[in-house]
């Protein structure tokens, strides 16, 4: 440390320094997302959706006419499918590619949410993405989202979030994300499906949505986005220090 270093500059450089894994999970709508977009640019991480990709794969296989019940068409459908994430240059985001198409908007349609938690109970799905994620996760600085980041992808991840909010607020946030592209949908059809994915996330057989048991609880019901920022930003320096 360089004495008379401001404590920003310090931070800065400790961050440069050290790279960690921060998982962050948690029941639908709560926000990890935002948060995992947040910590990545402050740390200059990758951020990884790991939902985007069960989100892909369940694109495919409706598209194809996969049946998920049957696993020989499930190994033979993996098979063909390629994920990416590439950055888009405008937004810096990272945006998921299905076999070289661009689908990071398209996967979010309701029609793809009402299968995905299905999809994403098949063993075989499961295994085809864990291990494609902890191979991102190799080099370190990278924040993943999801339901079993902490606990089955990396289980030894330096920080682990695990996120929540008030059930109403998670159903309100998410009716006003999809009603910009979609003003038919009713709250009602948000509500059903969030409790839906939730009962069958945390339900499944294979890797079932918990918190892990060194996780941190961030409710963030009443939070501002800055605060909670500030929040994963003290548990990260704690971590780096
Ligand atoms: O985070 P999301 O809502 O985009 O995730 C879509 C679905 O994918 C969710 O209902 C459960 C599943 N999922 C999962 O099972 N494991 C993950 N690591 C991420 C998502």
């Amino acid at each position: 440390m360089t004495p008379g270093q401001p404590d920003k500059q310090r931070d800065k450089n400790m961050e440069r320094r050290k790279k960690i894994i921060i998982t962050i999970d948690g029941w639908s709508s709560c926000g990890k997302s935002t948060l995992a977009k947040q910590l990545a640019k402050e740390l200059d991480y990758v951020y990884i959706d790991s939902g985007a990709m069960y989100r892909a794969i369940t694109l495919y296989f409706l598209r194809n006419h996969v049946d998920w019940t049957k696993s020989a068409a499930v190994e033979k459908a993996l098979a063909n499918i390629s994920l990416e994430f590439i950055s888009n240059e405008k937004s810096g985001q990272a945006e998921i590619y299905l076999n070289g198409e661009n689908v990071e908007y398209v996967i979010r349609d309701l029609v793809v949410a009402e299968k995905v938690s299905d999809v994403a109970a098949v063993k075989a799905v499961r295994e085809f993405a864990v291990h494609q994620q902890q191979q991102m996760g190799k080099k370190k600085g990278i924040v993943m989202d999801g339901r079993d980041i902490g606990t089955v992808v990396f289980p030894k991840a330096e920080l682990k979030i695990f996120m929540t909010a008030d059930n109403a607020i998670r159903v309100e946030r998410r009716f006003k994300e999809l009603f910009v592209k979609n003003p038919n949908i009713t709250l009602d059809e948000v509500k059903n499906n969030l409790e839906m994915r939730d009962y069958i996330d945390s339900h499944r057989e294979v890797s079932p949505l918990r918190q892990a048991e060194d996780a941190i609880v961030l409710d963030n019901s009443h939070l501002t986005m800055k605060q909670q920022l500030d929040i994963a930003m003290d548990w990260v320096r704690e971590r780096l220090h």
